[in-house]
């Protein structure tokens, strides 16, 4: 049978699109600098190779959700993955920058994709007590993605090998592909297609026959609840929307607090307090390591501690480091002791980062959407967090020449005060509860308020 594979082959197959997600966010910042030389860039088509994946990624968030929710989960899964072998291979062998940008973007729907259903289908796998644990692998493998891409830049570097460095993400890429073709389609996608022997056998398979009647009876009544509902006029509902705002506050936030500029702007760091340039690479390897050993422990905590608590500690712990900097770097000016607090308090963020919001958003997105629009919610949570991510990648560079990095680092702070204020008002915490259980409270929610669950379709 097609599933005769271990729980954690699931598992890991499942989370490898993390994986090629975190490589492509990492592998650039070190391919630029011999691609910059080798196809004459200019500053503004430089930008422009370095964002275009982004912008794929919108495309990709955009339409695999809804897609998987007619298609199956596996099977877009399938075509992200041989999607992803083509961008990987066509930005290797680009013979100029079009066809890199090109495939930039091919690469991106592929990424985008990956990201808006790797975490969907790693939870609706997962038994509920380990679900949270399990969403989060999926972070743990962004982060080893971006370590081994800091790794392979490092191996490359001194031979330019750029095509080298975008082209190795081929092998991930096919392992998915292999992998994924051997994995179960998510049983809860089956039973709301009313496959209700194969998503069956699946559970019975995956949970050693423990609790799979209880469960599929759960599943059940969160469908038949819904079944007179279809796409996007669900979305509309305004019992939904709690979820909605909750789902894009989450995803935009996890941008505006600045996580990726922060990301970016690390290894330069290293050169400014005086470190040489392969000592500064081995220093983002180092900065690497912690993110992958810090985020292990988030999957560790995540079902004990919970997600909300793990958000607003982040949040304390990020916006403190940010105000620090910001305010060193505007009284100390370009000494010695400003520039190692900024080492120490950039890894700080980072540390605060990897603990809280770069997990558990992914965790929360793929939970907090009913099922009949799971898809689609998620979907709707990915291209947000693309394309805030894609404007605060464009405008940084510009930012910090008008406003200076301390006023960037105290902005990207008071971000992250508005994100505790939000975290605290609008999200509802979700550890220990199955996802009917997350869906049958939003609609008690509703009901409690006055909301006529029957007629709630908006103008
Ligand atoms: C974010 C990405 C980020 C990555 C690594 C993810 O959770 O969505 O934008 O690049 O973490 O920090």
């Amino acid at each position: 049978m097609k599933f005769k594979v271990n729980n954690g082959l699931i598992y890991f197959f499942g989370a490898l699109g993390g994986l090629l997600f975190g490589y492509d966010t990492g592998v650039i910042s070190g391919a630029i600098l011999f691609i910059k030389n080798d196809l004459h860039l200019t500053s503004w088509t430089e930008g422009i190779v370095v964002s275009s994946i982004l912008f794929g990624c919108m495309i990709g968030a955009a339409i695999s959700g809804a897609l998987s929710d007619r298609l199956g989960r596996r099977k877009v899964v399938l075509i992200a993955a041989t999607v992803f072998c083509i961008g990987a291979l066509g930005t290797a062998l680009a013979p100029n920058t079009m066809f890199l940008i090109l495939f930039r973007i091919v690469l991106g729907i592929a990424v985008g994709s990956a990201s808006t259903l790797v975490p969907m289908y790693l939870s609706e796998m997962a038994p509920t007590a380990i679900r949270g644990a399990l969403s989060s692998l999926n972070q743990l493998m962004i982060m080893t993605g971006i370590l081994l891409a800091y790794i392979v830049n490092y191996i490359f570097s001194s031979i330019e090998g750029w095509r080298w460095m975008l082209g190795i993400a081929l092998i991930p890429g096919l392992l998915m592909l292999i992998g994924m073709f051997f994995l179960p389609e998510s049983p809860r996608w089956l039973l709301k297609q009313k496959k209700e022997e194969e998503a069956r056998s699946i559970l019975n398979y995956m949970r050693k026959g423990k609790g799979v009647e209880e469960e599929i009876n759960e599943i059940k009544l969160a469908n038949k609840l819904e079944e007179n509902q279809g796409g996007w006029s669900e979305v509309k509902q305004l019992w939904v929307r709690p979820a909605l705002v909750a789902g894009i506050g989450l995803a935009v936030f996890q941008q505006i607090i600045g996580c990726n500029t922060v990301l970016y702007y690390a290894p330069t760091t290293f050169t400014n307090v005086g470190l040489g340039a392969s000592a500064a690479i081995l220093g983002t390897v180092g900065i690497g390591i912690v993110n992958v050993i810090i985020t292990a422990v988030a999957v560790l905590i995540i079902d004990k501690i919970g997600r909300k608590p793990l958000l607003l500690i982040g949040n304390a712990g990020m916006s403190i480091a940010l105000f620090v900097l910001g305010i060193v770097n505007v009284s100390l000016g370009q000494t010695t002791a400003a520039s190692w607090t900024t080492v120490i308090c950039l890894a700080i963020y980072i540390a605060f980062f990897s603990l809280s919001w770069g997990p558990v958003v992914w965790v929360m997105l793929s939970e907090i959407f009913p099922l009949r629009i799971r898809g689609i919610g998620m979907g709707i949570g990915s291209v947000t967090n693309w394309l805030a991510n894609l404007v605060v990648s464009l405008t940084f560079p510009k930012l910090i020449e008008q406003f200076g990095i301390s006023t960037m680092f105290i902005s990207y702070g008071i971000m992250g005060v508005f994100a505790y204020i939000f975290v605290n008002k609008k999200i509802p915490e979700t550890k220990g509860k199955s996802l009917e259980q997350i869906e049958m409270e939003l609609r008690d929610n509703a009901i409690s308020k006055g909301i006529d669950l029957a007629h709630t379709i908006t103008k």
